[in-house]
């Protein structure tokens, strides 16, 4: 969905060949002083937005609704940027003569996007990102920026650089032939990848290189890991005797149900004290998450989206599509924030609370464990096939003699 002045934006990006261009003008070098000497991006309210996409509907056949541009902009503000020329802007009646709207995506909403199975005509809320939540991919969803505001266009991929977004890939679809060459000159190719998924048609504009240095960082001071020792395990056991035992007054024989050995747990730290946590249970043909629970201190700050996020991906990558939970009534939300529906009917009551069925179908993992992985992968610390583990290091030292009977 775009329309705008592409040799206004070439020049504005700059000359040369594809080379030269993408290695001297790209839009993390593109000094912002130069573009925002004859433009200016502002955020404007729904009827704003509405006048704009109105406008654009003339050139951009097909364009998505003002009501879903207005309610992405009201599920996260910073997706729908106004352009005008500083010398036309008013701060007492801030009017764009063009627009870029982008969505920020969340890990699902950008696997969708790769394999086509996200409708960004009218995307779920469940797969774009909050305001403070970092995305997993921004996606360009529609730009009209005809004659010299086109130039404002890196200013507001600018907009994504702050360290929320750092190193997070943008993603465009051109839907013309011309289209196809408009955001090259700030650095995007043709060809698309996410989490071993690639999509030939859309373009990307890499960053993943764009990560500051370590030393520089603003460190996550939220982790949530795989529990490993009988420490951790306490920790989850002291969440869920707060949580569950002293707010929601659930007994102990029902809280701790006898399903904690069979079971995975997760455990997630906020600035290194263990604030929420989940257990997974695995069926042959769906894995359950169940007794999801945050403390209250923590509560309101998204870290129930990122244990679900962490539970999902571990059961994606032990092969699992379908991820079955049972949501207390009142908080279907935050399942239904990470694309879980609700099933049915069969409704239940257990501890003194009511509950709902819901279902996450997702897809595997592309590089979940199978049979024909390495034997030395299979048996790597859960959540950590990626890196060798301590038992292919043992494997350095060789048979022992008590091995061959001698
Ligand atoms: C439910 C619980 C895990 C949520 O934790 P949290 O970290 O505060 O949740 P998040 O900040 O990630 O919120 C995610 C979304 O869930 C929804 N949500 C969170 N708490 C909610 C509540 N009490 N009621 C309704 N919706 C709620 C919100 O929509 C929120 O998104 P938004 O505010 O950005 O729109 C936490 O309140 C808890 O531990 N409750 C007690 C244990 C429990 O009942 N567990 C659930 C069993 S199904």
């Amino acid at each position: 969905m775009t329309a705008l002045d592409l040799e206004l934006l070439r020049k504005t990006a700059g000359q040369g060949t594809p080379e030269t261009r993408s290695a001297a003008y790209s839009l993390d070098r593109m000094t912002t002083l130069q573009l925002a000497k004859r433009t200016v991006i502002f955020t404007v309210d729904a009827a704003g937005i509405a006048s704009l996409v109105d406008a654009a509907r003339k050139d951009i056949p097909g364009l998505t609704s003002n009501q879903m541009f207005q309610s992405v902009a009201n599920h996260n503000p910073d997706t729908f940027w106004a352009i005008t020329k500083r010398d036309r802007f008013n701060i007492g009646k801030p009017t764009g003569e063009g627009f870029l709207a982008v969505l920020p995506l969340t890990h699902e909403g950008t696997r969708r996007l790769i394999d086509g199975r996200l409708d960004t005509c009218n995307p779920e809320m469940c797969f774009v990102a909050r305001q403070s939540e970092r995305p997993a991919g921004i996606y360009v969803w529609a730009i009209h920026a005809k004659g010299c505001i086109a130039a404002a266009i890196p200013l507001v991929l600018q907009k994504f650089s702050t360290p929320l977004y750092r190193g997070v890939n943008i993603y465009s679809r051109p839907v013309t032939k011309e289209g196809l060459r408009v955001l090259e000159p700030l650095g995007f190719t043709a060809g698309a990848h996410y989490d071993g998924l690639f999509a030939p048609h859309l373009q990307m504009f890499d960053r993943t290189n764009d990560l500051p240095v370590v030393e520089t960082i603003p460190q996550d001071s939220v982790t949530v890991e795989v529990v490993r020792s009988m420490d951790e395990m306490a920790r989850v056991i002291a969440i869920r005797g707060a949580v569950y035992m002293a707010e929601q007054r659930c007994p102990f024989e029902e809280e701790f149900d006898g399903n904690d050995f069979s079971a995975t747990h997760l455990i997630c730290h906020k600035d290194g004290e263990p604030v929420g946590c989940i257990r997974i249970r695995y069926f042959a043909d769906f894995a359950k998450l169940e007794r999801l629970a945050v403390r209250h201190e923590g509560r309101g700050g998204g870290l129930a989206g990122r244990i679900l996020d962490a539970a999902i991906d571990l059961c994606r990558k032990k092969g699992y599509s379908v991820l079955y939970a049972h949501s207390q009534r009142r908080l279907l939300r935050v399942w239904e924030q990470r694309g879980f529906r609700r099933m049915g009917a069969r409704d239940l009551v257990f501890s003194d609370f009511d509950y709902v069925e819901v279902k996450l179908e997702t897809e595997k993992h592309p590089q979940s464990i199978t049979l024909s992985d390495d034997p030395y992968v299979i048996i790597r610390p859960e959540g950590r096939w990626d890196t060798p583990g301590i038992l292919e290091r043992s494997a350095g030292r060789g048979v022992c003699p008590a091995a061959t009977g001698r």
